[in-house]
């Protein structure tokens, strides 16, 4: 078969980390994909900057859009963040297109992701977005394929890494907040804009799209109680913890008799639960549902390479896919099938 031609746009901690993974194992991935995967063209802001990987082969854009418009691509790659400007205009012209296309991008998806997806519909192309949501834990193939069926009455989780390091950090090695940040930073865990990760939004973003899928409904961002981690202290940490409990950010999505509720804050959980016990950069998701019961995935939830893993898994499944094959909807069942999102009335 003929190689599967990617075109990537940015290339910061993910996107450096996807090119160094695709080159390195080559024959890996030709061999489980049945066709190799060529990275044909890359876009982003500086080209002089040293990756630390080779980019002579790649066509070079300096325009994300330009990109996604113009090159000979099988796959468009977004990997820029940002809920609209040039990531949105860009993954548009690729679907227009009918070019598929692998982001890992939460708050384009919160806020665009139902345009999208029927946009993607329309033109015969997959919009697939794993990477997007507690980063390499594969919970949109999970709610999205393999748990189709199930009637699904509650997500919640931790999906922000940065806020889970900073949490976990402060309470064992009785770090300050800001140098939690900073380190967090250093690592490539965080948003460019790290208050999107402390004040919560990042999480929100991730839960919006968890609960279109887990309740077949419309993305409703707008309609989440929200709380970030920037007035926990280290004594409300030393607090919880003489009570028996641990402070994690968590969010929250469930089916009540009212409406759907969706809530993001920091929550006291006790110290013997699972959830509890989930470290440093990891995420977990818990899924509730009736015929598999309780699903709890804990994996690495943000940095390159889990990030990148994610990306790579999106691309793999487009490159063993075959025309004509049916497609599996970007939000598990088709956008004009999608119900409208009705909320919990509060408690
Ligand atoms: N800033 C995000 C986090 C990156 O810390 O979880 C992964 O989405």
């Amino acid at each position: 078969a003929d190689a599967l031609k990617i075109g990537i746009a940015g290339l910061g901690t993910v996107g450096a980390s996807l090119v160094r993974i695709v080159q390195e194992r080559q024959e890996m991935l030709a061999t489980t994909c049945g066709r190799a995967i060529e990275i044909v063209a890359v876009a982003a802001r500086d080209r002089n900057r040293d990756r630390g990987v080779d980019l002579s082969k790649a066509a070079w854009y300096d325009n994300a859009v330009a990109l996604a418009s113009e090159a000979d691509i099988d796959v468009f790659v977004e990997l820029m963040g940002g809920a609209g400007g040039p990531a949105h205009a860009s993954v548009k012209s690729a679907l227009n297109r009918g070019i598929h296309v692998v982001t890992a991008n939460k708050a384009l998806l919160s806020a665009h992701g139902i345009e999208l997806a029927g946009i993607a519909e329309e033109r015969g192309a997959l919009l697939n977005y794993e990477a997007a949501v507690a980063g390499g834990i594969p919970v949109i193939k999970a709610l999205r394929e393999s748990m189709t069926g199930n009637s699904i009455s509650r997500v919640y989780g931790i999906m922000n890494g940065t806020c889970n390091y900073i949490l976990t950090q402060m309470e064992k090695e009785g770090l300050s907040f800001e140098d939690c940040l900073k380190e967090a930073q250093r690592l490539g865990y965080a948003e460019a804009d790290p208050a999107f990760d402390i004040e919560g939004n990042d999480t929100a973003h991730k839960l919006s799209i968890l609960t279109s899928l887990a309740f077949g409904t419309a993305i409703a961002a707008d309609d989440i109680y929200l709380e970030g981690i920037t007035n926990i202290s280290i004594e409300d940490i030393h607090a919880a913890a003489d009570l028996g409990y641990r402070i994690k950010l968590l969010g929250v999505a469930q089916r009540t008799e009212s409406g759907i509720e969706q809530r993001v804050h920091p929550t006291m959980v006790p110290y013997e639960s699972v959830i509890a016990q989930v470290d440093g950069v990891t995420n977990a998701v818990a899924i509730e549902s009736d015929i598999l019961g309780e699903l709890l995935m804990v994996g690495p939830g943000a940095g390159g390479n889990a990030t990148a893993s994610a990306v790579l898994g999106d691309i793999a499944d487009i490159a063993k896919s075959r025309p004509g094959a049916q497609h599996v909807p970007a939000f598990g069942r088709p956008a004009a099938a999608l119900l409208p999102y009705k909320r919990a009335r509060m408690r």
